[in-house]
């Protein structure tokens, strides 16, 4: 998979955390764009199921009221889904009407579906052709970090994107990992021992498995 153009995939290919998804190029509501011109930024490329649909249009109101939040965070944002071109510009069209907002992030056409099952944004089984809700955190080097996927019934949570965001930048820079609810400027963890002398050292039963990080440290 690394780093091929997409022309045809299985349905529901698959993609796991670790991997480097194919690189495709598309037509979108800001002109053609190419996954891999998005190298040495952030990316969060998202699927949902249609435009001209309630939960998908509060997500993209929430997104493009808190687009400056992703961009403070050189995090650029791409969504995708199988409707047309035209059938995207004329949702945001709508959006622009009633909630007086510009969707200003690209959003992709995919209509013969060959990025969405590339990616396994299409449920295989299913009879419609719609995408979930999947997401993919996309680091500087291309490389999948983190993916969630929802029902079309659920919307996400747009704090919940940012705080993984956080998260993944805040791993990367200091080394550390993430501990249940972390919020930027909590503490890191530190990765566990392997030595056994620190084990019988440590001044409790957890102390060396699970330990703080000193903050503004490196491990
Ligand atoms: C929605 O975005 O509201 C939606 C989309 C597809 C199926 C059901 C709900």
């Amino acid at each position: 998979m690394e780093n091929e153009t997409v022309t045809s995939a299985p349905a529901c290919a698959g993609l796991r955390i670790g991997d480097t998804p194919p690189d495709f190029e598309a037509r979108s509501t800001i002109g053609p764009v190419k996954l891999s011109a998005y190298r040495g930024r952030w990316l969060i490329l998202f699927s949902h199921p249609a435009d001209f649909t309630p939960v998908c249009t509060t997500e993209f109101v929430e997104l493009s009221k808190q687009a400056a939040d992703f961009a403070k965070r050189d995090c650029e944002l791409m969504a995708l889904s199988v409707d047309s071109l035209f059938s995207h510009f004329a949702w945001l069209r709508l959006i622009k009407e009633r909630f007086d907002i510009e969707v200003r992030f690209p959003i992709v056409e995919d209509p013969t579906l060959v990025i969405g099952s590339a990616f396994g944004m299409v449920a295989p089984n299913d009879n419609d052709s719609a995408t979930v809700r999947t997401t993919f955190f996309i680091d500087p080097e291309g490389v999948i970090r983190a993916m969630t996927c929802y029902p079309a019934n659920v919307g996400r949570s747009i704090p919940e994107m940012l705080r993984t965001l956080d998260a993944l930048q805040a791993i990367d820079k200091k080394d550390g990992l993430a501990p249940a609810n972390w919020q930027v400027g909590d503490a890191l963890l530190r990765s566990p021992t392997q030595d056994l002398d620190e084990v019988y050292k440590a001044a409790d039963e957890t102390e060396w498995f699970l330990r703080e990080m000193p903050k503004g440290k490196r491990k």
